[in-house]
């Protein structure tokens, strides 16, 4: 292999954003997606809720209207209509590229309910087999070259241009160049004890983006699911989708009582920063656990509606529905990121974008609307996409020297699980001034210390995280001031 190749592209991240943005990319350009270890190992792979779809044109404000006020308003609103009108050519485009969506006996669309919905808009595929269905497809459908193992290391930057990246493989280090870089690399969920993602999303991407100081946005807007099994070893924990809720699934305490009615009138349903608030809250006031009923349910049923769910829970040796399933809200979701303009193009930037969880375009301002993501993934990869095709550049050529700072060190895998226990426990849903202070002290000890390149980059991002949690002295969406009235 040529030590230094050349591309047209180089898209970062086998995830939603990414491959719609290689579908849209013509077969005619070289294209490269890297994906940093097997492509199922991505947060839409995991996505059970579904897309959501504007219901016809006519449901375009209403669906604006629910996205803009779960973001508090943070939001930006042209992107904000960009997303829901985009819907209506998303579903044709799923419907025409054969993708299979879930439909009743009549043949007619499913849709389901989750929190912060006024109507039922979301579709789905498989049951709760939304985001691997998708993801199989897209790759299957997928016309350019995938690398797998490719680790991204650095960012190949003069100035404003993007020149390439230094990626390591199995086969060691390269520094690969190309004329238009998009980083669609996901989250941050690697960051925090409890998560609901993939273990390659741990911001290694935000990272180098603060090393080549440019912005990130938004950064302490982190969305905790509500509804997470998290009793299992594995670093992801079980998601148990909100469309869970919007069929029937309750809230309720060891008593069974439904008690999120007391925070907001739409119990179950609020957005979900509401309800992973009001679970944490009800359980540091009443000293009780929480849990999921799905009395509702008859086993059938939920087996057909919520397949992966059932089998998940199954093999934790959870009965459904007679078991009252413990939950806790988890990290999910980050509505911050890489700072980008309205094409997708990352701030100061010529030829360098940010799509999909990783960037920050305003679209879901301080808390992400349910199902929203799949659907960002989709609209804005394919915008990237036409805003590449439709200004062709060429880089001049470059050399950059390779990486040279070692990725591990012993020790390493330690402080990774100290940073990951200071971010859930100082910087998760409630967060007080003396918390995010002393977690910051934490951060930066461990950055003085003796240790690998990537752990640095996560340090980095959290220290990011935690100093816009500091700088936002109020409540707002996701973000929760314990102290902000004082
Ligand atoms: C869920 O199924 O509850 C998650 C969907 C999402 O993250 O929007």
């Amino acid at each position: 292999m040529s030590k230094e190749i050349k591309y047209d592209v180089i898209i970062i991240g086998a995830g939603v954003a990414g491959l719609y943005c290689a579908k849209h990319l013509p077969k005619e350009l070289s294209v490269l997606v890297l994906c940093k270890a097997q492509p199922w190992e991505c947060n839409t792979f995991y996505a059970q809720g579904g897309i959501s779809i504007a219901k016809g044109s006519d449901d375009v404000s209403l669906y604006m209207q629910d996205t803009l006020l779960a973001g508090a308003r943070l939001n930006s609103s042209d992107r904000v209509s960009e997303l829901t009108r985009g819907s209506l050519d998303i579903l044709d485009e799923l419907l025409e590229s054969g993708f299979e969506i879930d439909r009743d006996e009549e043949g007619k669309l499913l849709y389901t309910q989750e929190g912060g919905h006024t109507i039922p808009r979301i579709i789905h595929s498989g049951g709760d087999g939304t985001g691997r269905n998708l993801h199989t497809h897209l790759i299957k459908t997928l016309k350019h070259t995938l690398w797998k193992n490719a680790e991204v290391v650095d960012l190949l930057i003069e100035e404003d241009m993007a020149y390439g990246v230094c990626v390591q493989t199995k086969l060691g280090l390269f520094n690969l160049y190309a004329d238009h870089i998009v980083i669609a690399s996901g989250g941050v969920g690697g960051l925090f004890k409890y998560h609901t993602n993939a273990y390659t999303i741990s911001s290694d991407m935000h990272g180098i983006i603060l090393e080549h100081h440019l912005a990130l946005h938004d950064m302490e807007m982190l969305q905790f699911h509500p509804t997470v099994y998290i009793d299992t070893p594995h670093a992801r924990k079980y998601l148990i989708s909100e469309a869970v809720r919007g069929e029937g699934g309750m809230i309720v305490d060891e008593n069974g009582k439904r008690f999120l009615f007391a925070y907001d009138e739409r119990g179950e349903l609020a957005p979900r920063d509401i309800v992973a608030r009001g679970i944490m809250d009800y359980c540091m006031r009443e000293k009780k656990s929480v849990f999921l009923d799905l009395s509702a349910f008859s086993e059938q049923t939920f087996r057909q509606r919520f397949p992966n769910i059932y089998r998940d829970l199954s093999t934790c040796k959870v009965r459904i529905p007679e078991d009252k399933i413990p939950i806790s809200p988890a990290f999910h979701y980050s509505m911050g990121g890489i700072l980008v303009d309205d094409k997708g193009k990352v701030q100061g930037m010529k030829n360098l974008y940010a799509v999909g969880e990783c960037a920050c375009n305003g679209v879901h301002g301080a808390n992400r609307l349910a199902s929203n993501s799949l659907l960002e993934g989709l609209v804005f990869g394919k915008a990237v996409a036409n805003d590449i095709i439709s200004k062709p550049l060429s880089t001049p050529t470059r050399h950059f020297p390779l990486c040279e700072e070692i990725l591990e060190k012993e020790g390493d895998i330690k402080l990774k699980n100290i940073l990951r226990e200071i971010m859930w426990a100082k910087v998760g849903i409630m967060r007080t001034q003396s918390g995010l202070d002393s977690a910051l002290g934490g951060i930066e000890v461990m950055l003085e210390s003796n240790i690998g390149r990537m752990l640095r980059l996560r340090l980095l991002v959290a220290r990011k995280i935690i100093q816009a949690a500091i700088e936002r002295k109020e409540s707002l969406g996701a973000h929760h001031r314990l102290d902000s009235n004082l």
